[in-house]
């Protein structure tokens, strides 16, 4: 096939002025192959979480969905489509004044040996947010049943259980002493995280700052992050915010997730507006993402 047909069908100026911003940033030639018009679209809720904390979660005084939860059922299996009323409701018990719920559009495809991400979404007063990916494998159960929740906890900065101990997000997996208030700092030893690693027991972060800077990460014992191998963009369009985000499908090392074709993983989306911080943050229920082909919520379909 021609490398001209698979370009975006857009207008010769529009694409110029485009790829000199772009093309001057982080954007490699390649990334415009990918013809985003040939991708389905799934449209991800994102909502206002609160301080619903993984342990509010699964504590029966706190969420009438616990004894459920813990038998299997996921975050997605219950409250799907109630998103915006989940945020509205939260952001109303702890006045919070930002957005409360936005819906963003999620395409994914995969060209080579990469994946693809782009997400897009109405812009606050003309600004760019940042957005970050969290993807997991089926290794850790507890986040192919609640996603970002996994790594949600109540003694992180702002929720319940702060008393100042300045944790950030980390899972269940990491800690020996988890209880009603978090797992604090038990820590488990290297050598036992490094088990988990090796497992695939953990969320590999994409991240895309307002700017268009991308950083690549994982969470377990914290969040870790770094460089991005691969390009990501930014560029508000039309009111709207488009981010676009490309990592190898290989795993180039620990902390990162190898993506298999034919596999089913699991993500959540997390959008801070400007301005906002911490768990002033939107954030979706988690959905599935297969590679290549298969049934998901959302299929990168090779190109
Ligand atoms: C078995 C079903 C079930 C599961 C699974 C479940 N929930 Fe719930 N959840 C409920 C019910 C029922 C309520 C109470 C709804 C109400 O009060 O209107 C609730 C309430 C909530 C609320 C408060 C909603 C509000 O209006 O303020 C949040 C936030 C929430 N759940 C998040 C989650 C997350 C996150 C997960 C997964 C980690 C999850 N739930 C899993 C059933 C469930």
């Amino acid at each position: 096939m021609p490398h001209q047909s698979l370009r975006p069908r857009v207008p010769r100026s529009r694409r110029l002025i485009a790829c000199a911003f772009a093309c001057a940033m982080v954007l490699p030639a390649a990334s415009w192959a990918v013809d985003w018009g040939k991708t389905a679209v799934a449209e991800v809720s994102l909502f206002y979480p609160g301080q619903m904390s993984w342990e509010k979660v699964l504590t029966a005084s706190s969420h009438k969905g616990a004894t459920k939860f813990r038998a299997g059922e996921t975050c997605h299996d219950c409250h799907r489509d109630e998103e915006a009323e989940m945020g509205a409701s939260q952001a109303q018990l702890t006045g919070f004044a930002g957005r409360n719920a936005v819906t963003v559009q999620l395409r994914a495809a995969v060209q080579g040996d990469s994946l693809h991400l782009q997400m897009s979404g109405p812009a606050v007063d003309g600004k760019a947010p940042s957005v970050a990916i969290m993807l997991g494998n089926e290794a850790l159960k507890s986040t192919a049943q609640a996603g970002c929740w996994a790594a949600c906890h109540d003694d992180a900065p702002g929720m319940a259980s702060d008393s100042g101990q300045k944790l950030g997000k980390y899972l269940p997996r990491s800690r020996s002493r988890n209880t009603a208030t978090g797992g604090g700092d038990s820590v488990r030893p290297q050598a036992e995280l490094d088990v988990a690693l090796t497992a695939g027991e953990f969320l590999d972060v994409l991240e895309i700052e307002a700017s268009g800077t991308g950083e690549r990460g994982h969470v377990l014992d914290k969040l870790h992050m770094g460089e991005l191998v691969g390009a990501a963009s930014m560029r508000i369009e039309n009111g709207r915010w488009v981010a676009e985000i490309q990592r190898p499908l290989q795993a180039a090392g620990s902390g990162q997730i190898a993506l298999e074709a034919g596999k089913v993983y699991h993500l959540g989306i997390a959008l801070h507006d400007p301005g906002s911080e911490g768990r002033e943050h939107l954030v979706s229920l988690a959905r599935s993402l297969s590679i290549g082909s298969g049934s998901a919520d959302i299929v990168a379909a090779s190109q």
